[in-house]
């Protein structure tokens, strides 16, 4: 059997077990039967990046930063990411990138839109857009905007930047990398129960259905902006160990301990998908451990082609007015500039 076939069945079968996908088997067989390469330099790179200040965003920033990136972290909580930033600096200055923090909690639409203002005087040519911030709620939440959060982090704020930034990504030919997760696989997309009640709420559900919206958006970017030259991609990082894990799932965190990626692992396929030079890349797909993987495991999650161009259309025109609502609420206090 060649090295080649050898690597395609052992990959095969850890993505039918599942576990041995997500956990850290996945990675520690497939980087030495796929030979993965070394990243590659992001030197003179400008890159966004969302969630930056915990767990895998945190991870990612220092390896872009080592790469030589310009990194533009955005986390909600001042001081932490203060501590993020300055904890960067040697590295920025030493690899010749640089590491710059804006503050925005990106649940209020007005923050978010501030920081867009802030990303576009200040990031003219963009080269990656990082959606990464994103979280596992157990309680329902309804921001001051009057939205329920898990979309508003990860579905509305995601849409509000990319849409905002495509002039300066289409100026560098940009890419756009959403962190999804293996929760999608449950979930078949349907507009009427994205949006969940106090009453029917379940943390895991609304979070996998934010991240199967996810992947509308992500074809949706790609048939509006791909011939202006922009890309965009979904990751998933397996199961890793990070704080937001041991905090959402301590059970699951507990009990896989040991069978968790570490954090590099996590980000791996990120950070590859941020840096390579292989423009042939198709856009569209799920990327875990640096090879596409399907959008559904479920005959039952799967819309046909009809069905997703409406629901893509449907999921859009919601997009667009919760946004013009959340921004005509007059805010909350916590929306004004921070610095
Ligand atoms: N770890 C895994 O196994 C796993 C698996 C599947 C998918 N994911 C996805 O990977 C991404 C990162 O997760 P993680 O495991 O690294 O979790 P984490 O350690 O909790 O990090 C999440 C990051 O998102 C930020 N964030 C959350 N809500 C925000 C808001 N309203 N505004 C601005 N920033 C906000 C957090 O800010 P603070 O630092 O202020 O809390 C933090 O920096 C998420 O999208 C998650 O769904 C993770």
């Amino acid at each position: 059997m060649t090295t080649r076939r050898l690597a395609q069945l052992v990959d095969q079968t850890l993505e039918a077990s599942v576990v041995g996908s997500f956990t850290t088997i996945g990675p520690s067989l497939r980087r030495r039967l796929d030979h993965w390469d070394p990243f590659a330099s992001a030197k003179g790179k400008q890159i966004v990046l969302t969630g930056a200040t915990s767990g895998l965003g945190l991870k990612a920033a220092e390896i872009l930063v080592s790469l030589g990136a310009n990194v533009h972290l955005v986390g909600r909580n001042k001081q932490k990411l203060a501590g993020v930033v300055t904890a960067l600096q040697d590295s920025a200055v030493a690899h010749g990138g640089s590491a710059q923090g804006y503050v925005c909690d990106l649940s209020l639409l007005q923050e978010t839109k501030r920081l867009l203002a802030e990303l576009q005087k200040a990031v003219p040519v963009l080269d990656v857009l990082i959606h990464n911030a994103g979280a596992l709620l157990g309680d329902f939440t309804k921001t001051t905007e009057g939205l329920e959060q898990t979309l508003a982090v990860q579905v509305l704020s995601p849409e509000l930047l990319t849409r905002g930034l495509a002039p300066q990504l289409s100026a560098a030919k940009g890419r756009v990398i959403t962190m999804t997760s293996g929760g999608l696989y449950s979930e078949r997309f349907d507009l009427g129960s994205l949006e969940m009640t106090e009453a029917n709420y379940k943390g895991t559900v609304a979070y996998a259905r934010a991240k199967r919206a996810q992947t509308l958006l992500t074809m949706t970017w790609n048939d509006d902006f791909g011939d202006e030259g922009i890309r965009a991609h979904l990751v998933h990082p397996g199961w890793a160990k990070t704080p937001g894990v041991a905090e959402s799932l301590p059970t699951f965190s507990k009990v896989m301990g040991p069978l968790l990626r570490s954090p590099e692992e996590g980000v791996d396929t990120l950070i590859w998908l941020a840096t390579t030079n292989d423009v042939l890349l198709e856009p569209g797909q799920l990327w875990l451990d640096r090879r596409p993987r399907p959008l559904h495991k479920l005959r039952r999650t799967k819309l046909t082609s009809g069905q997703e161009r409406v629901a893509k259309a449907a999921l859009h025109e919601w997009c667009e007015i919760q946004i013009a609502h959340a921004l005509s609420t007059g805010g909350h206090p916590s929306s004004k500039p921070q610095n």
